[in-house]
C-alpha cells in the first residue's frame, strides 16, 4: 500500500515577491516549510517570461530539496534555453508544459497532435532522458494525447485537472471529467506510465480524486498559497498531507 505523492508548487510565493520587486517572501523558506510539513516534492515553473520563479531561485530550491532528499519537479516549456537549464540543474523530474506569454497560467495540456509540436517534444524528451532526468508531459486526458505521450516513452504524464477543478468549484456536474480520468488511468496503468494530476486543485476537489484512487501524484500550488494567507503554509500543507494519508492507493 502506498500513499499518493503531494507536490507543492511554490511559484505563487515568487509571484508575490515579484509583484512588488521585493526580496521577500523567501522561496527557500517556503520550500523548507512545505517539506517539513509533509510535501513529497517541490514543483517550480521557470517561465520564459520569468514572471515568478527567477533563474537564481532554481539552484536555491534544488539545494533545499537535496537537503530533504526529496525530488524537485522542474516545469518548463519546450525551449532550447530551458532544456539547457534543466540539464544544468539536474532535477529528478521535468514536466514539459505548453507556454504562451499572454496566458495568466498554464491553460491546457500540450498539443501532441501537431507533428511539429510532437517533434519538438520528442527532441526535448530525448535530451532530458539522456541525462537520466525523468520526464512527465502535461496533457489533457483524451485518448490521442495519451497515445502520443506513450509513443514518446515518458515515465509519467500529468493530466490537466483545471477544467474538472473549475466545474467542481462552480457546483457543476463533473462526472465527465472523472470518467476521462478513469480511462486515462486505465490506459496509463497498462503501459506502466505514472498518472499524475495538476492544476486548479483545492482540498475538496483533490479529496474526490483521492477517494477514487485516480492519481499517484498531485501537484498543487495556488490553493495552498491562497489558504496560507489565513492559516500559514505549514498548517495548510500538513492538513493536505494528512488527507493524502487517509487515502492510500491499492497497489
Ligand atoms: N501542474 C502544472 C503543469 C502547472 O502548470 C501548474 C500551475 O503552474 C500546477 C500543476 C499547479 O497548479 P495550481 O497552482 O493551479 O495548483
Amino acid at each position: 500500500m502506498s500513499i499518493p505523492r503531494l507536490g507543492v508548487n511554490i511559484d505563487h510565493v515568487a509571484t508575490l515577491r515579484q509583484q512588488r520587486g521585493e526580496i521577500y517572501p523567501s522561496i527557500e523558506k517556503a520550500a523548507s516549510i512545505v517539506l517539513e510539513n509533509g510535501a513529497d516534492q517541490i514543483t517550480i515553473h521557470l517561465r520564459e517570461d520569468r514572471r515568478h520563479i527567477q533563474d537564481a531561485d532554481v539552484p536555491l530550491v534544488k539545494k533545499i530539496t537535496d537537503q530533504f532528499k526529496k525530488p524537485l519537479n522542474f516545469e518548463m516549456g519546450c525551449h532550447p534555453e530551458m532544456i539547457e537549464k534543466a540539464l544544468e540543474i539536474n532535477p529528478a523530474w521535468v514536466c514539459l508544459v505548453p507556454e504562451k506569454r499572454e496566458e495568466r497560467t498554464t491553460e491546457g495540456g500540450l498539443d501532441l497532435k501537431s507533428p511539429e509540436n510532437f517533434a519538438r517534444v520528442k527532441e526535448a524528451v530525448g535530451r532530458l532522458r539522456s541525462d537520466e532526468i525523468m520526464v512527465s508531459l502535461f496533457i489533457e486526458s483524451d485518448k490521442e494525447s495519451l497515445e502520443r505521450a506513450n509513443d514518446l516513452g515518458v515515465e509519467a504524464v500529468e493530466i490537466h485537472t483545471g477544467d474538472y477543478a473549475k466545474d467542481f468549484l462552480l457546483g457543476n456536474d463533473y462526472s465527465k471529467h472523472l470518467e476521462s480520468f478513469y480511462l486515462a488511468k486505465e490506459y496509463l496503468d497498462k503501459y506502466e506510465i505514472g498518472c499524475h494530476a495538476g492544476h486548479g486543485l483545492t482540498d475538496l476537489s483533490t479529496e474526490v480524486l483521492l477517494k477514487n484512487k485516480l492519481f499517484v501524484e498531485y501537484n498543487i500550488g495556488h490553493w495552498i498559497i491562497a489558504e496560507a494567507v489565513f492559516d500559514g503554509v505549514g498548517p495548510v500543507t500538513k492538513n493536505l498531507a494528512n488527507l493524502f494519508e487517509l487515502h492510500p492507493l491499492e497497489l
